[in-house]
């Protein structure tokens, strides 16, 4: 089998971090062969040029084709995964919500390409920010393809609040288990521990023997830190994370691709579930089950998480409603 994924800012730092990954098999699997279409703008041409010629020198078995486009329609044809990377990164000072309006006329006219050019069945990951409203806005502009195909990473959040918990209990990471993400890819976002184990007891039993006052701790530490690392990125690197975002993207995919055993977080279109207005595209915990991702429902969820999911879905509404006044959606 051979799969065709496009990849929109392939000239890019994400992009460079995503394309030997993906030659190499740790997206789909030492099995499948890919055909790759990368597609920039004319500036970032030269650059994805040079990547798929060191793509040639990578010898890689498993990469069919490499196709170089700045034009939408030969950059979608045919595509069962797009990975919508191209956009601009915010910079110090910046908040991803600044890069509203310059993003948002990317995302538009890449929706409709994806309906007119690709697969019946493709699926559609938005890392370029902000990611959940560019998601929205492609998926508004793609016509006939279901919503449900279209998904923001907000696994990288997800991460780095696995990660933070598993620093601060000093565990290893992957004993660290369900800490999802709600809400917006921004510093409003919720990484929820309510329901997260580690080695299969509850993280908030095993915190309080470590930090005491664990809503405390969670509100002023652990909240803020993962919500702002993106900015402590940038802060300290001089540009956005890169190789972080590349690895969450291939786990995002793979996931959506293969199924999960357990909880994971991605941005998906709300149909209603925990009260978040139906057509945002909101991170829930969720499930790939047959290649689709489900929201984990059911879940209760206390007023303190309440309020917070609250002011993410609100900002998420915000700038859905930006976008709608510059006329983009
Ligand atoms: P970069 O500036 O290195 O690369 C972006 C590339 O996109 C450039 O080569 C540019 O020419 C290209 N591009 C711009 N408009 C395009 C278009 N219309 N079609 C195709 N290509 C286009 O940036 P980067 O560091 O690779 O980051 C890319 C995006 O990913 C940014 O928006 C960044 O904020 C975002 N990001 C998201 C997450 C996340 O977790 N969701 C994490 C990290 C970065
Ligand atoms: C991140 O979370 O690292 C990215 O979204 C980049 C950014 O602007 O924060």
């Amino acid at each position: 089998m051979t799969t065709t994924i496009t990849l929109t800012g392939a000239g890019g730092q994400i992009g460079y971090a995503l394309l030997f990954r993906i030659a190499a098999g740790d997206l789909l699997g030492p099995d499948e062969k890919v055909r790759l279409r990368l597609l920039e703008i004319p500036q970032g041409l030269g650059a994805a040029e040079g990547a798929a010629l060191e793509l040639q020198d990578g010898a890689f078995g498993l990469l069919e084709h490499v196709e170089v486009t700045d034009d939408p329609a030969v950059g979608f044809d045919g595509c069962d995964l797009a990975l919508l990377v191209g956009a601009r990164p915010r910079g110090p000072g910046m908040e991803r919500g600044d890069l509203l309006a310059a993003n948002a006329g990317i995302f538009g006219p890449q929706g409709a390409a994806i309906a007119a050019h690709a697969s019946s069945d493709v699926r559609v990951t938005v890392v370029g920010n902000p990611a959940n409203t560019n998601a929205l806005i492609a998926a508004a502009s793609a016509d006939g393809v279901p919503a449900e195909r279209f998904s923001a990473l907000t696994r990288l959040d997800e991460n780095r609040a696995r990660a933070q918990l598993a620093q601060t209990l000093a565990v290893p990471v992957d004993t660290v288990r369900r800490v999802p993400i709600w809400g917006n890819h921004s510093a409003t976002q919720f990484p929820d521990v309510t329901y997260a184990t580690v080695g299969g007891r509850p993280v908030t039993d095993a915190l309080e023997a470590i930090v005491g006052d664990v809503p405390t701790w969670l509100d002023e530490t652990f909240i803020p830190r993962v919500a702002k690392r993106g900015a402590e990125i940038i802060q300290v690197r001089g540009s956005s994370s890169v190789a972080s975002a590349a690895n969450a993207t291939i786990e995002h995919v793979r996931d959506w691709v293969r199924g999960t055993d357990d909880w994971t977080s991605a941005a998906v279109v709300s149909y209603g579930e925990y009260g978040v207005p139906e057509g945002l595209i909101s991170s829930f915990p969720v499930r790939s089950v047959d290649g689709e991702w489900r929201i984990v429902e059911g879940l209760e969820i206390s007023d303190r998480a309440r309020a917070r999911i609250d002011a993410s879905v609100a900002e998420l509404v915000e700038e859905r409603d930006a976008v709608r006044a510059l006329g983009m959606l």
